[in-house]
């Protein structure tokens, strides 16, 4: 089964690349921008790397982002994340970033954009794999936030094919952003949001009724509606589930009652995907061989998975053609 995985064409949707920060690089980052981070070992890292629930993850989070200052550093964030990628043949990846966790601290959007989407050309031409952007808005934040991001990112609209939701999910409900997302769609953004992760099914509903999302970044917690399973199924919207991050965030408390198998039963659109990698114990591999191991998942089932990633992911017609 694993070198199965191995071999299997992936797309990852679902990457936050501010989570894909390993500590060795951290480390290095840190060391040349000067800046002091609160550990002095890999090992001390690690050890900090255990979660309660999605806020206590988001605090360490955002503290690791903070090192994150030149246009060097986002490019050498993405490449690094992107190299991995091609050992794992993840073909192709639709990579959210947060630009509010660097502009807050006085980093320029266009430091970010440019380092990160440098990056993306680069691996395209030197390791054969694409990408896309998400440009994500911070919940805990407000909407009138949101749109000051908007606003700056519209001078590289071309690099950018959609936006996101992200953050601390319980208490901001996708409502509050309504209008952004109304203003993000006209100016040629496909939406997307994170929903039901720790969230209940209504913001699931809220955000596929309200923000018009294409596609759901987790939503495990539509499981607690049979109408808005129908629903899903009707608007043939895709989940990009992520199992390692589930259990790391105690979204579900082990890999065995994992609902991925229920979902793929009852007709959902299931993806496979990493989330935050270098925080929850695994690339897209692990992911896919951990569960596949913890569901008894055969080769079929992870063929539709695989092959999901590529159909639900924002390529092209004719791109798609060459994987699926
Ligand atoms: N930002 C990074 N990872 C996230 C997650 N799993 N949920 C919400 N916001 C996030
Ligand atoms: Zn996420």
């Amino acid at each position: 089964m694993k070198t199965f995985i191995e071999n299997l064409p992936k797309a990852e949707l679902h990457l936050h690349i501010e989570g894909s920060f390993e500590p060795a690089l951290m480390f290095e980052i840190a060391k040349r921008n000067n800046i002091k981070i609160p550990y002095n070992s890999v090992e001390e890292i690690e050890e900090a790397y255990k979660f309660d629930c999605l806020q206590d993850f988001l605090d360490i989070y955002y503290q690791g982002a903070g090192v994150l200052t030149t246009e060097q550093d986002f490019y050498d964030l993405t490449y690094s994340y992107l190299q991995k990628c091609a050992n794992q043949n993840v073909r192709h990846t639709e990579i959210m970033f947060d630009p509010q966790t660097h502009t807050e601290r006085g980093i320029s959007f266009e430091t970010v954009i440019n380092g990160i989407s440098k990056a993306c050309d680069d691996a395209k031409e030197k390791l054969n794999v694409t990408s896309l952007l998400i440009m994500s808005y911070l919940r805990h934040l407000s909407e009138e936030e949101a749109f000051k991001t908007l606003e700056q990112s519209l001078p590289f609209k071309h690099k950018i094919t959609a936006v996101g939701l992200d953050s601390s999910e319980k208490g901001n409900p996708p409502s509050k952003f309504k209008n952004v997302y109304k203003a993000s769609i006209k100016e040629g953004y496909i939406p997307v949001a994170h929903a039901g992760e720790e969230g209940s099914a209504d913001y699931v509903w809220e955000a596929i009724d309200l923000l018009g999302i294409k596609r759901i970044d987790h939503g495990n917690n539509s499981l607690q509606d049979d109408k808005l399973i129908a629903e899903i199924i009707k608007r043939d919207m895709a989940l990009t589930v992520c199992p390692l991050s589930n259990t790391a965030l105690q979204v579900v408390d082990d890999l065995k009652n994992h609902p991925l198998k229920k979902m793929i039963d009852l007709g959902l659109k299931v993806t496979i995907n990493s989330d935050d990698p270098a925080y929850f114990g695994g690339q897209v591999n692990k992911n896919y061989s951990d569960i596949q191991k913890a569901l008894n998942l055969t080769k079929k089932d992870l063929y539709l998975l695989a092959k999901n990633s590529f159909q639900y992911s924002f390529l092209d017609e004719n791109s798609k053609k060459n994987y699926i």
